[in-house]
Protein backbone atom coordinates (compact mmCIF):
# COMPACT_ATOMS: atom_id res chain seq x y z
CA UNK A 1 0.00 0.00 0.00
CA UNK A 2 0.91 3.83 -0.62
CA UNK A 3 2.33 4.20 3.17
CA UNK A 4 3.76 1.14 3.41
CA UNK A 5 1.27 -0.58 6.02
CA UNK A 6 0.43 -4.25 5.28
CA UNK A 7 -2.82 -5.08 3.87
CA UNK A 8 -4.65 -7.43 6.24
CA UNK A 9 -6.41 -10.17 4.66
CA UNK A 10 -10.14 -10.92 4.29
CA UNK A 11 -12.10 -13.21 6.78
CA UNK A 12 -16.27 -14.27 6.97
CA UNK A 13 -17.34 -13.03 10.32
CA UNK A 14 -21.38 -13.35 10.37
CA UNK A 15 -21.07 -11.11 13.99
CA UNK A 16 -19.40 -8.86 12.12
CA UNK A 17 -21.40 -9.05 9.24
CA UNK A 18 -24.60 -7.96 11.49
CA UNK A 19 -23.37 -5.21 12.29
CA UNK A 20 -21.98 -3.99 9.04
CA UNK A 21 -26.24 -4.17 8.07
CA UNK A 22 -27.44 -3.00 11.46
CA UNK A 23 -24.40 0.08 10.54
CA UNK A 24 -26.32 0.70 7.30
CA UNK A 25 -29.68 -0.04 7.49
CA UNK A 26 -30.01 1.50 11.31
CA UNK A 27 -27.94 5.16 11.48
CA UNK A 28 -27.15 6.63 14.60
CA UNK A 29 -25.90 10.06 16.11
CA UNK A 30 -22.72 8.70 17.31
CA UNK A 31 -21.73 5.94 14.31
CA UNK A 32 -17.93 5.96 15.68
CA UNK A 33 -17.93 3.33 18.05
CA UNK A 34 -19.62 0.73 15.92
CA UNK A 35 -17.06 1.65 13.15
CA UNK A 36 -14.13 0.98 15.97
CA UNK A 37 -15.83 -2.72 16.80
CA UNK A 38 -16.44 -3.55 13.31
CA UNK A 39 -12.44 -2.26 12.73
CA UNK A 40 -11.37 -4.61 15.03
CA UNK A 41 -13.29 -7.65 14.85
CA UNK A 42 -12.91 -7.62 11.14
CA UNK A 43 -11.20 -4.72 9.09
CA UNK A 44 -11.27 -6.77 5.90
CA UNK A 45 -14.68 -8.39 6.09
CA UNK A 46 -16.23 -10.33 3.26
CA UNK A 47 -19.91 -10.99 3.88
CA UNK A 48 -21.97 -14.31 2.63
CA UNK A 49 -22.33 -12.29 -1.03
CA UNK A 50 -18.83 -11.03 -1.69
CA UNK A 51 -19.22 -7.89 -0.53
CA UNK A 52 -15.94 -6.80 0.68
CA UNK A 53 -15.96 -4.24 3.69
CA UNK A 54 -13.14 -1.74 4.39
CA UNK A 55 -12.83 -0.35 8.04
CA UNK A 56 -9.00 0.91 8.30
CA UNK A 57 -7.25 3.82 6.33
CA UNK A 58 -4.70 1.55 4.44
CA UNK A 59 -7.20 -0.94 3.17
CA UNK A 60 -9.48 1.92 2.13
CA UNK A 61 -7.32 4.04 0.15
CA UNK A 62 -5.39 1.13 -1.33
CA UNK A 63 -9.04 0.34 -2.96
CA UNK A 64 -9.66 3.65 -3.89
CA UNK A 65 -6.20 3.57 -6.11
CA UNK A 66 -6.21 0.08 -7.04
CA UNK A 67 -6.47 0.19 -11.05
CA UNK A 68 -8.57 -2.66 -11.22
CA UNK A 69 -11.24 -1.32 -8.72
CA UNK A 70 -13.62 1.36 -10.67
CA UNK A 71 -17.30 2.38 -10.85
CA UNK A 72 -19.88 -0.06 -11.63
CA UNK A 73 -22.86 -1.79 -10.07
CA UNK A 74 -21.52 -0.33 -6.39
CA UNK A 75 -24.22 1.48 -5.07
CA UNK A 76 -27.44 -1.30 -6.07
CA UNK A 77 -28.05 -1.93 -3.12
CA UNK A 78 -24.96 -2.51 -1.76
CA UNK A 79 -25.39 -6.40 -1.44
CA UNK A 80 -28.21 -4.98 2.00
CA UNK A 81 -30.56 -7.26 2.66
CA UNK A 82 -34.22 -5.21 1.71
CA UNK A 83 -32.03 -2.55 -0.29
CA UNK A 84 -33.80 -0.69 -2.74
CA UNK A 85 -31.14 -2.45 -5.24
CA UNK A 86 -32.61 -2.95 -8.97
CA UNK A 87 -34.67 0.72 -8.55
CA UNK A 88 -31.66 2.76 -7.36
CA UNK A 89 -29.67 1.66 -10.27
CA UNK A 90 -31.90 2.51 -12.70
CA UNK A 91 -32.65 5.92 -11.67
CA UNK A 92 -28.46 6.24 -11.08
CA UNK A 93 -28.70 5.61 -14.57
CA UNK A 94 -29.17 9.15 -15.73
CA UNK A 95 -26.66 10.59 -13.22
CA UNK A 96 -24.40 7.81 -14.85
CA UNK A 97 -22.74 10.18 -17.82
CA UNK A 98 -20.77 12.04 -14.98
CA UNK A 99 -17.71 11.71 -14.07
CA UNK A 100 -18.33 10.44 -11.18
CA UNK A 101 -19.74 7.35 -12.35
CA UNK A 102 -17.45 7.25 -15.23
CA UNK A 103 -14.09 5.01 -15.26
CA UNK A 104 -11.07 5.75 -17.85
CA UNK A 105 -10.56 6.60 -20.70
CA UNK A 106 -14.23 9.07 -20.20
CA UNK A 107 -13.60 9.68 -16.80
CA UNK A 108 -10.20 11.26 -17.89
CA UNK A 109 -11.70 13.39 -21.26
CA UNK A 110 -15.06 14.18 -18.61
CA UNK A 111 -13.24 15.70 -15.58
CA UNK A 112 -10.34 17.72 -17.77
CA UNK A 113 -13.29 19.34 -19.89
CA UNK A 114 -14.08 21.56 -16.42
CA UNK A 115 -10.75 20.58 -14.11
CA UNK A 116 -9.19 23.96 -14.57
CA UNK A 117 -11.81 25.72 -13.07
CA UNK A 118 -11.30 24.18 -9.37
CA UNK A 119 -7.39 24.17 -9.59
CA UNK A 120 -5.98 26.35 -6.58
CA UNK A 121 -5.04 29.50 -7.91
CA UNK A 122 -9.14 30.14 -9.77
CA UNK A 123 -10.80 28.86 -6.46
CA UNK A 124 -8.28 31.83 -4.78
CA UNK A 125 -9.57 34.37 -7.24
CA UNK A 126 -13.10 34.03 -5.43
CA UNK A 127 -11.96 34.62 -1.72
CA UNK A 128 -13.13 38.15 -2.11
CA UNK A 129 -16.39 37.44 -3.43
CA UNK A 130 -16.95 34.41 -1.26
CA UNK A 131 -15.91 36.70 2.02
CA UNK A 132 -18.69 39.29 0.98
CA UNK A 133 -21.25 36.68 0.66
CA UNK A 134 -20.30 35.19 4.21
CA UNK A 135 -20.53 38.56 6.00
CA UNK A 136 -24.15 38.62 4.33
CA UNK A 137 -25.41 35.71 5.22
CA UNK A 138 -23.44 35.99 9.18
CA UNK A 139 -24.96 39.61 9.39
CA UNK A 140 -28.52 37.77 8.85
CA UNK A 141 -27.86 34.95 11.22
CA UNK A 142 -27.01 37.77 13.77
CA UNK A 143 -30.02 39.71 13.99
CA UNK A 144 -32.36 36.72 15.11
CA UNK A 145 -31.34 34.54 18.34
CA UNK A 146 -31.44 30.61 17.52
CA UNK A 147 -32.07 31.32 13.94
CA UNK A 148 -30.74 28.50 12.07
CA UNK A 149 -27.31 28.00 10.84
CA UNK A 150 -27.76 25.20 8.30
CA UNK A 151 -30.85 27.90 6.65
CA UNK A 152 -29.22 30.95 7.19
CA UNK A 153 -26.04 29.71 6.03
CA UNK A 154 -24.35 26.40 5.61
CA UNK A 155 -26.65 26.16 2.77
CA UNK A 156 -26.88 29.59 0.96
CA UNK A 157 -23.29 29.75 0.93
CA UNK A 158 -22.28 27.47 -0.79
CA UNK A 159 -25.47 27.42 -3.19
CA UNK A 160 -24.44 30.54 -4.41
CA UNK A 161 -20.94 30.09 -4.48
CA UNK A 162 -21.53 27.48 -6.45
CA UNK A 163 -24.29 28.86 -8.63
CA UNK A 164 -22.38 32.01 -9.52
CA UNK A 165 -19.25 29.82 -10.94
CA UNK A 166 -21.64 27.62 -13.03
CA UNK A 167 -23.92 30.82 -13.89
CA UNK A 168 -27.50 29.65 -12.58
CA UNK A 169 -29.76 32.51 -12.23
CA UNK A 170 -30.06 34.21 -8.58
CA UNK A 171 -34.35 33.74 -9.05
CA UNK A 172 -33.68 29.19 -9.97
CA UNK A 173 -31.31 28.82 -6.97
CA UNK A 174 -32.92 28.32 -3.47
CA UNK A 175 -35.94 26.47 -6.90
CA UNK A 176 -33.49 23.89 -7.01
CA UNK A 177 -31.55 23.46 -4.26
CA UNK A 178 -34.53 21.54 -2.68
CA UNK A 179 -34.64 18.88 -5.32
CA UNK A 180 -30.55 18.13 -5.17
CA UNK A 181 -31.51 17.35 -1.25
CA UNK A 182 -34.01 14.88 -2.56
CA UNK A 183 -31.74 13.68 -5.80
CA UNK A 184 -28.94 12.33 -2.90
CA UNK A 185 -31.51 9.50 -1.94
CA UNK A 186 -29.68 7.98 -4.67
CA UNK A 187 -26.71 7.70 -3.09
CA UNK A 188 -27.81 6.25 0.29
CA UNK A 189 -28.12 2.48 0.95
CA UNK A 190 -31.03 2.24 2.74
CA UNK A 191 -32.88 4.89 1.27
CA UNK A 192 -36.62 3.52 1.18
CA UNK A 193 -38.83 2.81 -2.43
CA UNK A 194 -40.53 6.62 -1.78
CA UNK A 195 -37.43 8.22 -1.03
CA UNK A 196 -35.59 6.60 -4.26
CA UNK A 197 -39.56 7.48 -6.14
CA UNK A 198 -39.14 11.71 -5.40
CA UNK A 199 -35.25 11.43 -6.19
CA UNK A 200 -35.69 9.98 -9.66
CA UNK A 201 -38.43 12.73 -9.79
CA UNK A 202 -36.44 15.39 -8.92
CA UNK A 203 -33.62 14.40 -10.89
CA UNK A 204 -35.41 14.81 -13.88
CA UNK A 205 -36.80 18.58 -13.06
CA UNK A 206 -32.91 19.22 -12.65
CA UNK A 207 -32.08 17.30 -16.02
CA UNK A 208 -35.36 19.55 -17.65
CA UNK A 209 -33.84 22.51 -16.31
CA UNK A 210 -30.19 22.06 -17.23
CA UNK A 211 -31.38 21.44 -20.53
CA UNK A 212 -32.61 24.53 -21.06
CA UNK A 213 -30.07 26.24 -19.42
CA UNK A 214 -27.38 25.26 -20.78
CA UNK A 215 -29.62 26.00 -24.68
CA UNK A 216 -30.29 29.40 -23.15
CA UNK A 217 -26.18 29.67 -22.37
CA UNK A 218 -25.20 28.49 -26.06
CA UNK A 219 -27.57 31.40 -27.35
CA UNK A 220 -26.66 33.88 -25.23
CA UNK A 221 -23.11 32.87 -22.98
CA UNK A 222 -21.71 34.89 -20.25
CA UNK A 223 -18.88 34.24 -18.41
CA UNK A 224 -19.29 31.23 -16.60
CA UNK A 225 -18.25 27.86 -16.90
CA UNK A 226 -21.78 26.44 -17.97
CA UNK A 227 -21.48 28.98 -21.15
CA UNK A 228 -17.78 27.86 -21.64
CA UNK A 229 -19.32 24.21 -21.88
CA UNK A 230 -21.54 24.57 -24.32
CA UNK A 231 -19.68 26.93 -26.46
CA UNK A 232 -16.72 24.92 -26.69
CA UNK A 233 -15.31 24.09 -29.68
CA UNK A 234 -16.50 21.17 -31.32
CA UNK A 235 -13.95 18.41 -30.85
CA UNK A 236 -13.54 19.22 -26.79
CA UNK A 237 -17.25 20.04 -26.41
CA UNK A 238 -19.22 17.24 -24.36
CA UNK A 239 -22.44 15.22 -25.83
CA UNK A 240 -25.54 16.76 -24.46
CA UNK A 241 -26.06 14.10 -22.60
CA UNK A 242 -22.71 14.57 -21.13
CA UNK A 243 -23.39 18.41 -20.24
CA UNK A 244 -26.53 17.98 -18.59
CA UNK A 245 -25.35 15.32 -16.44
CA UNK A 246 -21.53 17.22 -15.69
CA UNK A 247 -23.92 20.34 -15.08
CA UNK A 248 -25.88 18.44 -12.41
CA UNK A 249 -23.38 16.69 -10.43
CA UNK A 250 -21.14 20.14 -10.19
CA UNK A 251 -24.11 22.07 -8.73
CA UNK A 252 -24.87 19.19 -6.50
CA UNK A 253 -21.87 17.72 -5.42
CA UNK A 254 -21.16 21.74 -5.08
CA UNK A 255 -22.98 22.66 -1.82
CA UNK A 256 -24.46 19.57 -0.88
CA UNK A 257 -20.95 17.89 1.23
CA UNK A 258 -19.81 21.23 2.02
CA UNK A 259 -23.17 22.27 3.77
CA UNK A 260 -22.75 19.40 5.76
CA UNK A 261 -18.94 20.12 6.53
CA UNK A 262 -20.48 23.41 7.38
CA UNK A 263 -23.21 21.90 10.02
CA UNK A 264 -20.69 19.06 11.82
CA UNK A 265 -18.10 21.63 12.04
CA UNK A 266 -19.94 23.81 13.89
CA UNK A 267 -21.53 21.51 16.00
CA UNK A 268 -18.21 19.58 17.17
CA UNK A 269 -17.04 23.78 17.91
CA UNK A 270 -19.71 23.97 19.97
CA UNK A 271 -19.28 20.42 21.80
CA UNK A 272 -15.58 21.31 22.27
CA UNK A 273 -15.10 25.04 24.14
CA UNK A 274 -11.75 24.63 24.40
CA UNK A 275 -11.12 23.95 20.82
CA UNK A 276 -12.98 26.72 19.85
CA UNK A 277 -10.90 28.82 22.15
CA UNK A 278 -7.93 27.82 20.65
CA UNK A 279 -9.10 28.78 17.45
CA UNK A 280 -10.25 32.06 18.49
CA UNK A 281 -6.56 32.40 19.93
CA UNK A 282 -4.68 31.20 17.03
CA UNK A 283 -6.53 32.01 13.62
CA UNK A 284 -2.93 30.92 11.38
CA UNK A 285 -4.48 27.25 12.99
CA UNK A 286 -7.53 26.96 10.81
CA UNK A 287 -6.48 25.89 7.72
CA UNK A 288 -5.34 22.42 9.37
CA UNK A 289 -7.94 22.53 12.00
CA UNK A 290 -10.18 22.52 8.70
CA UNK A 291 -8.58 19.09 7.62
CA UNK A 292 -9.36 18.09 11.67
CA UNK A 293 -13.17 18.64 11.11
CA UNK A 294 -13.12 16.98 8.01
CA UNK A 295 -11.28 13.95 9.37
CA UNK A 296 -13.20 13.96 12.66
CA UNK A 297 -16.63 14.19 11.59
CA UNK A 298 -16.98 13.12 7.24
CA UNK A 299 -19.87 15.00 5.48
CA UNK A 300 -19.27 11.81 3.12
CA UNK A 301 -19.42 8.31 4.91
CA UNK A 302 -19.16 5.75 2.53
CA UNK A 303 -17.30 5.36 -0.74
CA UNK A 304 -18.14 2.02 -3.01
CA UNK A 305 -16.06 0.51 -5.89
CA UNK A 306 -16.58 -2.19 -8.08
CA UNK A 307 -13.95 -4.87 -9.12
CA UNK A 308 -13.86 -4.30 -13.28
CA UNK A 309 -11.13 -7.41 -13.47
CA UNK A 310 -10.40 -9.73 -11.42
CA UNK A 311 -7.35 -9.72 -9.35
CA UNK A 312 -5.83 -10.52 -5.83
CA UNK A 313 -6.66 -7.38 -2.94
CA UNK A 314 -5.94 -8.08 0.70
CA UNK A 315 -5.04 -11.58 0.45
CA UNK A 316 -8.68 -12.24 -1.59
CA UNK A 317 -9.06 -13.54 -5.06
CA UNK A 318 -11.91 -10.95 -6.09
CA UNK A 319 -13.54 -11.76 -9.51
CA UNK A 320 -15.00 -9.00 -11.91
CA UNK A 321 -18.38 -7.56 -10.26
CA UNK A 322 -17.83 -7.69 -6.53
CA UNK A 323 -18.51 -4.57 -4.42
CA UNK A 324 -15.97 -2.93 -2.01
CA UNK A 325 -17.19 -0.53 0.63
CA UNK A 326 -15.14 1.52 2.58
CA UNK A 327 -16.66 3.54 5.15
CA UNK A 328 -14.75 6.45 4.97
CA UNK A 329 -15.34 7.81 8.73
CA UNK A 330 -14.20 4.59 9.86
CA UNK A 331 -10.65 4.76 8.47
CA UNK A 332 -10.25 8.55 9.47
CA UNK A 333 -10.89 6.91 13.16
CA UNK A 334 -8.41 4.18 12.26
CA UNK A 335 -5.52 4.41 15.14
CA UNK A 336 -3.16 3.51 12.87
CA UNK A 337 -3.54 6.74 11.04
CA UNK A 338 -4.00 9.46 13.99
CA UNK A 339 -3.03 8.79 17.68
CA UNK A 340 -6.47 9.37 19.74
CA UNK A 341 -8.74 9.01 16.62
CA UNK A 342 -11.68 9.93 19.03
CA UNK A 343 -10.25 12.94 20.20
CA UNK A 344 -10.86 16.50 18.06
CA UNK A 345 -7.75 18.66 18.26
CA UNK A 346 -7.37 21.82 16.34
CA UNK A 347 -3.99 21.68 16.76
CA UNK A 348 -2.63 18.58 14.79
CA UNK A 349 -0.06 19.94 12.59
CA UNK A 350 -1.21 17.56 9.38
CA UNK A 351 -4.21 15.40 9.68
CA UNK A 352 -4.27 13.00 6.86
CA UNK A 353 -8.31 11.65 6.16
CA UNK A 354 -10.12 10.05 3.33
CA UNK A 355 -13.00 12.40 3.63
CA UNK A 356 -11.89 13.61 -0.13
CA UNK A 357 -11.71 10.13 -1.19
CA UNK A 358 -8.50 9.34 -3.08
CA UNK A 359 -6.94 8.16 -6.12
CA UNK A 360 -8.35 9.24 -9.65
CA UNK A 361 -11.70 10.71 -8.17
CA UNK A 362 -10.28 12.37 -5.39
CA UNK A 363 -13.16 15.20 -4.81
CA UNK A 364 -12.58 18.35 -7.72
CA UNK A 365 -14.13 20.65 -5.71
CA UNK A 366 -11.64 20.00 -2.29
CA UNK A 367 -9.72 23.25 -2.72
CA UNK A 368 -13.36 25.19 -3.01
CA UNK A 369 -14.94 23.47 0.20
CA UNK A 370 -11.50 23.87 2.25
CA UNK A 371 -11.49 27.68 1.47
CA UNK A 372 -14.82 28.33 2.02
CA UNK A 373 -15.04 26.25 5.08
CA UNK A 374 -11.97 28.50 6.40
CA UNK A 375 -13.60 31.72 5.37
CA UNK A 376 -16.76 31.12 7.77
CA UNK A 377 -14.92 30.11 10.54
CA UNK A 378 -12.20 33.32 10.17
CA UNK A 379 -15.59 35.51 10.36
CA UNK A 380 -17.44 33.40 12.86
CA UNK A 381 -14.83 33.18 15.41
CA UNK A 382 -13.66 36.61 14.92
CA UNK A 383 -13.55 39.44 17.73
CA UNK A 384 -17.32 40.52 16.39
CA UNK A 385 -18.79 37.37 17.86
CA UNK A 386 -17.20 36.94 21.24
CA UNK A 387 -19.47 33.47 22.12
CA UNK A 388 -21.84 31.22 20.39
CA UNK A 389 -24.43 29.36 22.02
CA UNK A 390 -26.85 26.72 21.15
CA UNK A 391 -30.00 27.12 22.71
CA UNK A 392 -31.34 23.45 21.70
CA UNK A 393 -29.62 20.00 20.29
CA UNK A 394 -29.81 20.27 16.98
CA UNK A 395 -31.47 17.45 14.65
CA UNK A 396 -29.13 15.34 12.53
CA UNK A 397 -30.47 14.54 8.57
CA UNK A 398 -30.82 10.85 8.41
CA UNK A 399 -29.13 8.59 6.14
CA UNK A 400 -25.41 7.20 6.39
CA UNK A 401 -23.86 8.06 2.71
CA UNK A 402 -23.76 11.72 3.53
CA UNK A 403 -24.08 12.92 7.45
CA UNK A 404 -25.26 16.44 8.09
CA UNK A 405 -27.47 18.35 10.43
CA UNK A 406 -30.71 19.00 9.55
CA UNK A 407 -31.16 22.42 11.58
CA UNK A 408 -28.57 24.17 14.25
CA UNK A 409 -29.89 26.88 15.85
CA UNK A 410 -27.35 29.34 17.09
CA UNK A 411 -27.46 32.68 19.12
CA UNK A 412 -24.26 34.81 17.85
CA UNK A 413 -23.34 37.24 20.62
CA UNK A 414 -21.60 40.60 20.10
C1 LIG B 1 -15.96 13.68 -5.73
C2 LIG B 1 -16.36 14.64 -1.02
C3 LIG B 1 -17.19 19.32 -2.00
C4 LIG B 1 -17.21 18.28 -6.69
C5 LIG B 1 -15.96 13.56 -4.37
C6 LIG B 1 -15.68 12.33 -3.66
C7 LIG B 1 -15.82 12.60 -2.34
C8 LIG B 1 -16.15 13.99 -2.21
C9 LIG B 1 -15.64 11.62 -1.20
C10 LIG B 1 -15.28 11.01 -4.29
C11 LIG B 1 -16.47 10.18 -4.66
C12 LIG B 1 -16.05 8.80 -5.12
O1 LIG B 1 -14.92 8.35 -4.81
O2 LIG B 1 -16.86 8.13 -5.72
C13 LIG B 1 -16.62 15.99 -0.88
C14 LIG B 1 -16.71 16.67 0.39
C15 LIG B 1 -16.95 17.99 0.11
C16 LIG B 1 -16.99 18.14 -1.34
C17 LIG B 1 -16.58 16.01 1.76
C18 LIG B 1 -17.15 19.15 1.03
C19 LIG B 1 -16.75 19.19 2.24
C20 LIG B 1 -17.23 19.47 -3.34
C21 LIG B 1 -17.39 20.71 -4.03
C22 LIG B 1 -17.43 20.43 -5.34
C23 LIG B 1 -17.25 18.98 -5.50
C24 LIG B 1 -17.51 22.10 -3.38
C25 LIG B 1 -17.58 21.51 -6.40
C26 LIG B 1 -17.78 21.39 -7.60
C27 LIG B 1 -16.89 16.95 -6.82
C28 LIG B 1 -16.83 16.25 -8.09
C29 LIG B 1 -16.47 14.92 -7.81
C30 LIG B 1 -16.31 14.84 -6.37
C31 LIG B 1 -17.10 16.85 -9.47
C32 LIG B 1 -16.26 13.78 -8.80
C33 LIG B 1 -14.81 13.68 -9.13
C34 LIG B 1 -14.51 12.49 -10.03
O3 LIG B 1 -15.33 11.58 -10.16
O4 LIG B 1 -13.42 12.51 -10.63
N1 LIG B 1 -16.23 14.57 -3.45
N2 LIG B 1 -16.80 16.89 -1.89
N3 LIG B 1 -17.13 18.44 -4.25
N4 LIG B 1 -16.57 16.08 -5.81
FE1 LIG B 1 -16.59 16.52 -3.86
Amino acid sequence: SPNGTALGTATSDPAAEQLFFEIFLTPRDDPYPAYRRLRETAPVLLTGDGTLVLTRFAECDAALRHRSFGKGNELAGFGLPGGAGEQQRQAQGRLGHSMLFANPPEHTRLRRSVGSVFTTRHIQDLRASIEDRTRKHLGQLARRSGGDFVDTLALPLPVNVIADLLGVPEADRMVFTPKVRQMVALLEPAADPEAITAAAAAEADLVAYFTDLLAAKRADPHEDLLSRMATAPEQARLSQQEMISTSLLLFGAGFETTTNLLSNTLHALLDHPDQQAALRADPALIPTAVEEFLRYDSPVQVDARTVLHDTDFAGTHLKAGQVIVMLLGAANHDPDLVEQPDTLDVTRPEPAHLSFASGIHFCLGAHLARLETQIVLEHLLSPAYAAITRPTQPQRRPGIALRGLAHLPLTLHP
